[in-house]
């Protein structure tokens, strides 16, 4: 008996890889957003202006979410940001 993959899930960031789109509009990836938030960007806001990423219209038809790419971003703030800039200390 054969098993298929499960699908990706494309709002789990933990399980995304490094070269995995975030921002499907821009065409963003996960380590270009990561890299940003580790140059200190720390907020949507900046990671926008750092990237580009979240800035797009046509999240329905492209992204797989079928919305916007801002929940994965702020996930990935959360994660990978430090705890005094994401307000945590
Ligand atoms: S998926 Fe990022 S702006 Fe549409």
């Amino acid at each position: 008996m054969r098993f298929s993959p499960r699908p990706k899930r494309w709002d789990n960031i933990e399980t995304l890889e490094e070269t995995d789109t975030i921002c499907w509009c821009i065409g963003v990836d996960k380590a270009t957003i990561v890299q940003a938030i580790n140059e200190g960007a720390a907020t949507l806001s900046e990671i926008k202006s750092a990237t580009g990423a979240c800035t797009g219209d046509e999240c329905a038809q492209k992204n797989p979410n079928k919305r916007c790419c801002s929940k994965e971003i702020k996930a990935l703030i959360a994660r990978y940001g430090s705890p005094k800039e994401n307000g945590y200390v």
